[in-house]
């Protein structure tokens, strides 16, 4: 029996960890990672410096026109950045000002094709985990191993927190868990591919699992999916 390059399709809440178990599992394997939040967030935070008006369909299909993405690999991360333009965004993404309008800007139709196209495209050679909200429900649905994880939410507000805190102390936990809650509602309840659990997909709660628990698990997961897939 040998192992196939599989595609790993891991959805879930904001902030439950999925980018960490998801770039762990990329190194361990060889496999690409692609963050496919990192693409809303670069896409807003061009809607946000050029002041598109989200409401504007023309506005959002011509701005659309005028942005491209593309991954490219940092060692240090052992994660790919996200270039806008040719301009490594990854140090502005994360900022409150986009996830404030990240969601709404995710809500987009027009949006979600454009940036769907370019992921579906990325997982052609297959050896990919991807981490979102709809990777096993709309991006992948053949995917061999979805995910959909999920954790308490104040757990999931504190690890938020030490991450921001580390490169901004006037961020607050309250203002974290007001950004949580709300992203999770609008991403739950959109019109387009809301944030569900594939019916597919294994539930992963991870609030009390440390991160080298959680790939033990996984890996094991991917172990039996790469060596049983028929073809
Ligand atoms: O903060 P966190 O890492 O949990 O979120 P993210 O993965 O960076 O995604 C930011 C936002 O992008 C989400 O809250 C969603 O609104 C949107 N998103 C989406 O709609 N579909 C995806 N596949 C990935 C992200």
């Amino acid at each position: 029996m040998s192992a196939h390059k599989i595609i790993i399709a891991i959805d879930g809440y904001s902030s439950c960890g999925k980018s960490t178990l998801a770039r762990e599992l990329a190194v361990k394997l060889g496999y690409n990672y692609i963050d496919s939040g990192a693409m809303y967030r670069a896409i807003t935070l061009y809607f946000l410096r050029n002041s598109v008006d989200f409401d504007n369909p023309e506005a959002v299909s011509r701005a659309l026109a005028d942005i491209n993405l593309s991954f490219v690999f940092n060692e240090h991360r052992q994660a790919s950045d996200i270039y806008l333009n040719d301009e490594d965004a990854e140090p502005y993404i994360r900022e409150m000002l986009v996830s404030e309008k990240v969601s709404q800007v995710a809500a987009i139709k027009a949006v979600r094709t454009f940036a769907v196209a370019q992921q579906q495209q990325m997982g052609t050679g297959k050896g990919i985990v991807m981490d979102g909200r709809d990777i096993g429900t709309t991006v992948f649905p053949a995917a061999e191993l979805k995910l959909f994880m999920t954790a308490a939410p104040e757990v999931r507000v504190m690890r938020r927190f030490k991450e921001l805190y580390a490169t901004n102390h006037a961020i607050t936990i309250e203002e974290i868990r007001h950004n949580l809650e709300l992203r999770d509602y609008i991403d739950a309840t959109r019109e387009e591919s809301p944030l569900r659990q594939a019916t597919d997909a294994i539930l992963l709660d991870n609030s009390n699992l440390s991160r080298e628990e959680q790939l033990e698990l996984v890996l094991e997961l991917v172990k039996d999916r790469a060596t049983n897939r028929l073809n």
